[in-house]
């Protein structure tokens, strides 16, 4: 029944909401993505579970939300014949060969951050998963609850966000980047405080994994405060931490949450494939 409506059974108190009635192996009908779209802003990250999803559904079902980008920075770990999604996975091929990346975003981040247009949204599809969790932080209820001499301290801040920093910092042998690489990503700037373009709702932009230090502060200010604004961030009250099923399809806003993949044992096998989406439309 493609004209029900939608039920969002939120998850937490800060951020994602469980999301019944759709059944994403079927094109959405306009109602079905305009609350879907909805659910996501007020949200911030939506579990659809149950879901037993080609390649293909996951991109279709991604492009209703914005453009799913080919991944540029890794070619090595998208999908065989699906170059819209990437392998998050510890698992190797025939070959011997890691067929994904094994350990993504083990720091806290929002996806792209550090470009200069970031991805709206990604979506995680599990395929396998017998360990590994992922933690979600809900960045509209962290700046919301921050005390007003501290947003108004954060206004027209930036931040300086840097893949390199955080490859060099969280990254392992396996990740190591090349020159060309580093060339692919200089530093950008983003607000500390954006507004969502949509929704209107602001939400608090840095994270420990992206955000290397505040423009225009001495190195001891842009420290001391970007170190209290991680501990607020991270306080408990704003996680969510999901504890994957197979077959659960994961979409989160990247302007107003940010993630965290917590170590596993790697005994353990994981896959998951993502898409990660750029803006598009006017109404997300
Ligand atoms: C990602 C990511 C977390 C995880 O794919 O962007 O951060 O738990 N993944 O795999
Ligand atoms: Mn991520």
């Amino acid at each position: 029944m493609s004209g029900a409506d939608l039920v969002f059974e939120p998850v937490s108190a800060a951020v994602g909401a469980r999301v019944s009635g759709a059944d994403l192996t079927k094109p959405l009908s306009e109602g079905h993505r305009r609350q879907i779209i909805g659910g996501l802003h007020r949200y911030g990250m939506l579990l659809f579970r149950g879901q037993k999803l080609s390649d293909r559904d996951v991109v279709r079902f991604s492009a209703y939300i914005g453009h799913p980008e080919i991944y540029a920075l890794r070619p090595e770990i998208r999908v065989e014949d699906c170059p819209e999604l990437v392998n998050i996975a510890n698992i190797r091929d025939e070959n011997g060969r890691l067929i994904g990346l094994p350990e993504s975003g083990r720091q806290w981040h929002s996806d792209l951050q550090f470009k200069a247009e970031p991805s709206i949204a990604s979506a995680l599809y599990c395929v396998e998963c017998e360990a590994g969790d992922t933690e979600f932080s809900g960045m509209a209820a962290v700046y919301d609850a921050m005390p007003a001499p501290l947003k108004q301290r954060l206004a027209g801040l930036k931040g300086v966000n840097s893949y390199v920093i955080y490859n060099e910092r969280y990254g392992n042998n396996a990740r190591k980047m090349t020159e060309e690489q580093k060339r692919q990503v200089p530093d950008v700037e983003h607000p500390i405080v954006l507004s969502h373009p949509v929704s209107g709702r602001k939400a608090l932009y840095v994270s420990e994994g992206m955000t290397a230090r505040i423009a225009g502060l001495s190195p001891a200010e842009s420290d001391a405060l970007i170190q209290e604004l991680f501990a607020f961030s991270t306080r408990p009250e704003f996680l969510y931490r999901h504890v994957w099923q197979v077959h659960d399809l994961v979409l989160w806003d990247n302007r107003s949450t940010m993630h965290r993949a917590l170590p596993f044992d790697q005994k353990y096998r994981r896959h998951m494939k993502r898409s990660t989406i750029m803006r598009q439309f006017d109404d997300v």
